[in-house]
């Protein structure tokens, strides 16, 4: 599809703003550059090994599908999506983004941009599947105080706020789209409590400590290095309120090599989850705690639950 101004950025961002990302992008761009060469001389930074012990099944054929598992992996997305409750919860969404289209206000595709670069059906089925499972075993009431980490203009955090939950999130637009920029714009035009905050995730959040009832993070800890995965979780563990719930879904994989900026998570391994995520962040999971993997399959996707006694 051919690209025009209207797809790249929602008409209503001022030239001052468009002019901005794009400078930002070029100084991020040759920033990454360095930092990968640097990555390839003296090695990954924040690399967890392996460690012994490993939580992943290595299995042939057909792994039977743990119902009763909410922190789980989407190899069962057929069958969960099949679900009335998550059925449901997906029409909500495609609902808010109705309300959207007829204001001619934007929200992301599943590439974090206005553009249908990654807008495939897969990654948009897969997307479904994230949000409608977080959402459904996050206990969702009207009223919440939301922190979402990395989705600034989804359509999944404008549902929230047009389910009438107050959602903030902490995102420093990757891909310099105006993603954050449209987020508040469209809060403001819609009426809804939804902000967000252009801000790196590995930084210390700027909140008080017990602020939030409930967190997401929808494909996002992938993508930032381990050290930054670390302080995002024990700042996440801060502002979460006691009794509240964080949900998280993540891409996960087994065994490639890791680069500064090529910072796929290797969660292949029990240990390296507990040790970037659950740890730091102080919190337990919630549900289940076997985790079923299923090596030697490729790019799973998980979703997985903490909680603040
Ligand atoms: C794969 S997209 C997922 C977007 C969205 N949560 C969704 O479900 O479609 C990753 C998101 O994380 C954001 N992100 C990546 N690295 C980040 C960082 N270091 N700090 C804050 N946000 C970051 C990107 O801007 C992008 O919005």
């Amino acid at each position: 599809m051919e690209k025009t101004h209207q797809e790249t950025y929602p008409l209503y961002i001022p030239l001052y703003y468009i002019l901005y990302l794009k400078y930002r992008k070029v100084k991020r761009q040759s920033a990454t550059r360095k930092m990968e060469r640097l990555a390839r001389k003296i090695g990954p930074v924040g690399f967890v090994p392996e460690g012994e012990g490993q939580w992943t099944v290595e299995v042939e054929g057909e792994i039977p599908n743990p119902t009763e598992h909410i922190n789980r992996s989407a190899l069962w997305m057929d069958e969960d999506l099949a679900l009335s409750e998550i059925q449901e919860i997906i029409a909500g969404i495609e609902a808010t983004k109705k309300k959207l289209d007829a204001k001619d206000l934007r929200y992301t595709s599943t590439a974090a941009s206005f553009i249908p670069r990654m807008y495939t059906e897969y990654s948009e089925k897969k997307n479904s599947w994230e949000n409608a499972w977080c959402f459904r075993h996050a206990d969702i009431q009207k009223g919440q105080n939301i922190l979402d980490i990395g989705g600034a203009s989804t359509a999944f955090n404008f549902f929230l706020a047009d389910k009438g939950c107050s959602v903030t999130s902490i995102d420093n637009d990757w891909g310099n789209c105006g993603i954050v920029y449209n987020m508040n714009y469209v809060g403001q035009k819609m009426g809804w409590e939804c902000r967000a905050i252009d801000r790196d995730a590995g930084q210390p959040l700027p909140f008080p400590d017990n602020h939030f009832e409930r967190i997401f993070s929808i494909c996002v800890i992938e993508h930032l290095t381990s050290p930054d995965r670390q302080n995002l979780m024990r700042e996440l563990g801060r502002v979460l309120k006691p009794g509240g719930i964080a949900a998280f879904s993540t891409d996960y994989d087994n065994d490639r090599e890791v680069l500064v900026f090529d910072k796929g998570l290797r969660f292949g391994y029990r240990e390296k989850f507990f040790h970037d995520v659950v740890d730091p962040s102080g919190l337990r999971l919630h549900g289940n705690t076997t985790l079923v993997d299923a090596y030697p399959l490729k790019n799973f996707l998980g979703a997985f639950f903490l909680r603040k006694d």
